[in-house]
C-alpha cells in the first residue's frame, strides 16, 4: 500500500482527495493545522469510506514536528495543499501569505528532502495566469501575477523547478487548479468558507438557502455571450482524481510535469445562475453591480495536455457541479 501525506488534508479538495486515495487503497496521512478546517471532516470521510487518515494536528512551519513526523513514517510522495487561499485577503495582508504559503513551502521540502522522500503535487492556480492574452489558456502561456496569492503560487512553482534543476531525483507535479466547486455526491463533505464567501458558488449557494438576499453579479458588460464572466467550473472530484492520475504517472519516471486541471468550458456566472436554479427548484434573485476590481473577462483551460499525459479527464458537467454544491449546502453540518 502505498503512503501518501497529504498537508491541507481536512480542507475543502484535500478531505475530497483523501476520500478517492481512501477508496483506492493508498494509505493516508494527513497534516493540517485546522486554521480553515475541522477535525470532524476525519469522521466524515470514514462514514464516506469506512477509513479514516492518519491524522497529524500540525503546522507545517513547525520544522521540528514535521522531522519527527518524516523520520516515524516513509511516504511515498506528498500532496502539498495547505495554504491561505483568499484573494482579496492576500491583498490586505501579504505578509501572512508569504509566510503561511511561501514559509511553510520551504519548510516541507526542506524536511522532504532530509527524509529522502522527493515526489510531491504541489496545488498550483490558474491565477498564475493572470489577464491571459490567449485563451483557452496553455501550460506555455505567459505567466503574471495580479496579486499576493498568485504571486505565493508562482514563487512555489520556481522553487520547485529550481530544486529539480539541482536534483534531478525530484519527481513534481505541479497542478493549476481553475475553479475547483461542487462537493462529494454524499453531502457529507464540501466548502464551508468561513464569514461572507467571496467565490461564486457558496455565495449562490447561501442566496438559494436564504441567508442572503440575492447574487451580486459583478459586471454585465464583458465580452462575453451574456456579458457576464466567464470562468472553467470543475467538480472538486474530478479534481481529485486527477491527482490519482498524477500519482500513477509519477511513479513511472522522475521529471517536472505542469499541468492545467479544468474542463476546457468557460461557463458565464449567468449560465451557473440559471442551473443552479434548476438543481435548488427555485427563482434565485440577482442584481448587476459594477466589475469587480481585479477581475478578467474570460479564463478557462486547455486540458488536453493532462488527458495527454495522464489519460484524465473531467466527468461531472455543471448541472452535477450545481446539484452537488445544493445537496452540500442544504445539509450543511457547519463542519
Ligand atoms: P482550504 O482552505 O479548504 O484547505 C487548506 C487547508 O490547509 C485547510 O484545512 C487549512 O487548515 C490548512 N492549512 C493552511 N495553512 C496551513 C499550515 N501552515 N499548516 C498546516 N495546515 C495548513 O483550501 P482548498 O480550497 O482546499 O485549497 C487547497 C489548495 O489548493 C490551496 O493551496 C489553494 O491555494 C489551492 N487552490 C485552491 C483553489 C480553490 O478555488 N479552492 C483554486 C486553485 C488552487
Ligand atoms: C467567478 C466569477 C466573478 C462572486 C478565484 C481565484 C482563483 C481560484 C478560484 C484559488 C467572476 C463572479 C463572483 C459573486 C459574481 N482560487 N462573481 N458575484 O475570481 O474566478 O477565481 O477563486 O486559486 O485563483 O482567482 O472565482 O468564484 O470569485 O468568481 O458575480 O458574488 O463570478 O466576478 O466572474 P475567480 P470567483
Amino acid at each position: 500500500m502505498k503512503k501518501i501525506l497529504l498537508t491541507g488534508g481536512l480542507g475543502y479538495i484535500g478531505s475530497h482527495i483523501c476520500v478517492e486515495l481512501l477508496n483506492s487503497d493508498y494509505q493516508v496521512y494527513v497534516i493540517d493545522n485546522l486554521s480553515n478546517s475541522s477535525k470532524k471532516v476525519l469522521s466524515q470521510i470514514e462514514i464516506i469510506t469506512g477509513r479514516r487518515p492518519t491524522f497529524f494536528e500540525n503546522d507545517i512551519r513547525d520544522k521540528h514536528n514535521l522531522i519527527k513526523i518524516f523520520k516515524k513514517n516513509s511516504f511515498d510522495s506528498v500532496i502539498h495543499l495547505a495554504g491561505l487561499k483568499s484573494i482579496n485577503d492576500s491583498v490586505n495582508n501579504p505578509l501572512d501569505y508569504y509566510n503561511n504559503n511561501v514559509i511553510s513551502a520551504i519548510s516541507l521540502f526542506e524536511v522532504m528532502s532530509q527524509a529522502g522522500c522527493k515526489s510531491i503535487i504541489f496545488s498550483s492556480s490558474a491565477s498564475v495566469y493572470g489577464a491571459p492574452s490567449i485563451l483557452p489558456i496553455t501550460e506555455t502561456c505567459s505567466l503574471s501575477t495580479l496579486n499576493p496569492y498568485a504571486e505565493t503560487k508562482l514563487v512555489i512553482e520556481n522553487l520547485l523547478q529550481d530544486m529539480f534543476i539541482s536534483d534531478s531525483d525530484w519527481n513534481i507535479s505541479i497542478l493549476r487548479y481553475f475553479n475547483p466547486v461542487g462537493a462529494h455526491q454524499s453531502g457529507l463533505i464540501g466548502e464551508s468558507p468561513l464569514g461572507i464567501p467571496s467565490n461564486l458558488f457558496p455565495y449562490i449557494s447561501k442566496v438559494a438557502k436564504g441567508e442572503f438576499p440575492k447574487l451580486t453579479i459583478f459586471g454585465n458588460d464583458y465580452d462575453t455571450h451574456d456579458g457576464t464572466g466567464i470562468r472553467d467550473f470543475i467538480h472538486v472530484v474530478d479534481l481529485a482524481k486527477g491527482h490519482l492520475k498524477s500519482l500513477e504517472v509519477m511513479q513511472s519516471n522522475s521529471k517536472v510535469l505542469v499541468l492545467n486541471l479544468g474542463t476546457g468550458k468557460g461557463y458565464s456566472v449567468l449560465d451557473v445562475l440559471k442551473e443552479f436554479e434548476v438543481a435548488s427548484n427555485q427563482t434565485i434573485p440577482y442584481e448587476y453591480v459594477a466589475r469587480r476590481k481585479g477581475d478578467i473577462a474570460q479564463c478557462y483551460a486547455d486540458a488536453s495536455l493532462a488527458f495527454k499525459l495522464l489519460n484524465w479527464k473531467t466527468e461531472l458537467n455543471l448541472s452535477q457541479m450545481c446539484q452537488d454544491t445544493w445537496n452540500w449546502e442544504k445539509f450543511n453540518r457547519s463542519l
